[in-house]
């Protein structure tokens, strides 16, 4: 997704936005630019590829004057990634510069009334329009064409606005795209995430849809849509840079697979008193709980996953339907949501449009909605009624592994505080579940300890043309997870298929040599997964096992065997989506692909 960053300070502004930018990267981008305000004049600077060549281009920033300014990184929606199409625009008069994340939906005819009015456009984007139309209504008061402008507007903004008439002034204005304001000491900053500012300023502000802040050196002002001023607070963020960096391993997500066990541990052990779970966050009151007649869980890519494999856990302990759906479908789907539905929206970044909108769609009909998210203040979180966070801490690489695992840990976490609040669970077996819960971390840990084991299995299957990832119950929801995992990361085909549905069709695809990963987690169906894998060798499948330990069974049958410690099939999940991801990341390697930047995939999807 694009990003967008923006200084005004005693310093040179171009090197502090450069550097804001290459903490962007990771969002996923295809050009990018500055530009900088000095004398009265902007100096623009933009080019395709990476942040690497405007580095180039401008010398680090040397050749771009002026204490402040905007960047992009863009990530192409309409018009091809050019030194054209990127950002900041320019308005024809050289007054305004405009950098911009986000979709405008009436681009179009906005576009046609503009250029009919003599405007000039030199890029295929939709955000150009912006730069004209500040043209279009300036009589001098920044502020005020600003609003006329965004009232002008449909779809989604987060815009950074540079005048020339204001020299001291930067203007940022946020509509369903995230925004943070960061307040420093004589600077202040604004980026689309909190790692483009956290090595300048821990102070942030969250920017509402339909704000607007007016940021100089030493102050920072809000106002509504209407202009009004709004006050807002201040939040701090703990995390540190190193936290935000690479801390000695080879990728962000090896680092973030690695990290695991510690963010489930800190999701978990606030939530956690004496066998018993805390939800102290929520309102959601003991009545409102009991009076739910569906639950819908909604989400995109893994967190959908996690959802999948969420669902089996409250169904069984909670004794409520559970429906999971993909935010994209859902929304179009004229669902049967209303007062007595309880909506869950997962969300690693909390900013995905589909998801957001999914949201919405469901709120409006009555639902009463938890998030689980794990950027605090972001739009999902601020949409829902209650939030639990993940404390996954900032995940970098596009592939998720500590989200979706943290994801994984709330939804256990729910499924038995609501379990215990229905009265569906007793007291005995709800502690003993609990005590079993807060093993995971322990669980996954000696899961990571087969990291040394897994190269070996990556050589085998790196060249693959497919590969199939097959279980029931929960192992299936397990092995949904890890073929995306492995398409995502490795570019290799693979498809997920619930194994006893094999033999419907699809078993006429395997072939000699075909690798299958078989899930085997469950002691009480592992037999009937056996028989998949007996099916399936039969065809010349070269079957890799996933199994817990004591089902020594499995080695008469598979290939090669992969044992991770026994753990709660209803929380298996956590544990067993471990080898999948280490297998995925190995091959990955052994494949040379940018692991932590796969092609044509971003962190954030903010588009729909
Ligand atoms: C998973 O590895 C991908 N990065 C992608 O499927 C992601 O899970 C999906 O886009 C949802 O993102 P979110 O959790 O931030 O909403």
């Amino acid at each position: 997704m694009c990003g967008i960053v923006g200084y005004v300070g005693g310093q040179s502004a171009a090197p502090i936005l450069l550097d804001g930018l290459k903490k962007l990267e990771y969002r996923g981008y295809d050009s990018a630019g500055i530009a900088a305000l000095h004398d009265g004049t902007i100096t623009l600077r933009k080019v395709t590829g990476r942040i690497a060549n405007l580095c180039a281009l401008t010398e680090d920033g040397k050749t771009v004057p002026g204490t402040v300014g905007i960047g992009h990184t863009r990530w192409a929606t309409h018009g091809a990634p050019t030194d054209q199409n990127a950002h900041p625009h320019t308005s024809n008069d050289g007054r305004f510069a405009v950098v911009h994340n986000g979709i405008i939906e009436n681009h179009l005819q906005l576009r046609d009334e503009l250029q009919k009015k003599g405007y000039h456009f030199e890029s295929e984007t939709d955000t150009e329009v912006i730069v004209h139309l500040l043209e279009h209504y300036y009589r001098g008061d920044l502020k005020t064409a600003v609003l006329k402008v965004t009232a002008r507007l449909q779809g989604s903004y987060a815009l950074g606005i540079l005048c020339a008439d204001a020299p001291d002034q930067l203007l940022a204005v946020r509509e369903a795209s995230p925004l943070l304001i960061g307040v420093g000491i004589g600077s202040n900053y604004f980026a689309s995430d909190v790692t483009a500012l956290v090595a300048h300023t821990r102070n942030i502000i969250s920017l509402e849809d339909g704000e607007l802040a007016i940021l100089t050196a030493d102050d920072v002002s809000v106002f509504d849509c209407a202009g009004r001023p709004v006050q807002k607070s201040i939040s701090r963020i703990t995390w540190d840079v190193q936290a935000a960096e690479k801390g000695g391993y080879a990728h962000f997500m090896l680092k973030e697979m690695m990290e695991q066990p510690a963010a489930v541990e800190a999701t978990l052990s606030p939530r956690i008193r004496n066998d018993a779970v805390c939800l102290d966050e929520i309102t959601l009151s003991d009545e409102t709980i009991r009076s739910f007649r569906k639950i819908v869980i909604t989400a995109c890519g893994s967190a959908y996953y996690a959802g999948c494999a969420g669902r089996y856990a409250i169904e069984h302990l909670c004794r409520v339907p559970v429906q999971v759906e993909l935010a994209s479908e859902l929304r179009y789907n004229n669902p049967m949501i209303d007062g007595e539905t309880l909506l869950i929206v997962l969300s690693q970044s909390g900013e995905t449009a589909d998801t957001i909108a999914a949201l919405k769609e469901c709120k409006q009909r009555g639902a009463s909605v938890l998030a689980v998210v794990n950027v605090v203040g972001s739009t999902i979180a601020r949409l829902a009624d209650d939030v639990l966070y993940t404390w996954a801490g900032p995940e970098i690489a596009v592939a998720t592994t500590k989200g979706y695992t943290t994801q994984l840990a709330v939804l256990y976490l729910f499924a038995l505080y609501a379990a215990h609040v229905r009265g569906t669970i007793d007291e005995p077996t709800y502690a003993k579940l609990v005590r079993t819960l807060r093993s995971a971390p322990s669980g996954m840990q000696q899961a990571l300890d087969l990291n040394p084991k897994i190269p070996k299995l990556a050589k085998k299957y790196h060249r693959s043309p497919s590969i199939f990832f097959i279980g029931r119950n929960t192992d299936y929801a397990v092995a949904l997870e890890g073929a995306l995992k492995m398409k995502e990361i490795s570019y290799l085909h693979a498809e997920a298929y619930a194994a006893g549905e094999l033999k419907h069709g699809t078993i006429a695809l395997i072939h000699d040599g075909q690798p299958v990963i078989a899930l085997c987690c469950n002691p009480a169906i592992a037999a009937k997964t056996m028989s998949n894998i007996i099916e399936v060798k039969a065809r010349g499948a070269e079957v890799l096992a996933v199994a817990v330990r004591g089902t020594q069974e499995i080695a008469s049958v598979a290939d090669d065997l992969i044992f991770i410690p026994r753990m709660e099939p209803l929380f298996a999940a956590i544990v067993e989506i471990v080898p999948l991801q280490l297998l995925a990341y190995h091959v990955a390697k052994e494949n040379g692909c940018d692991i932590d930047k796969p092609k044509n995939l971003a962190k954030s999807v903010t588009v729909e």
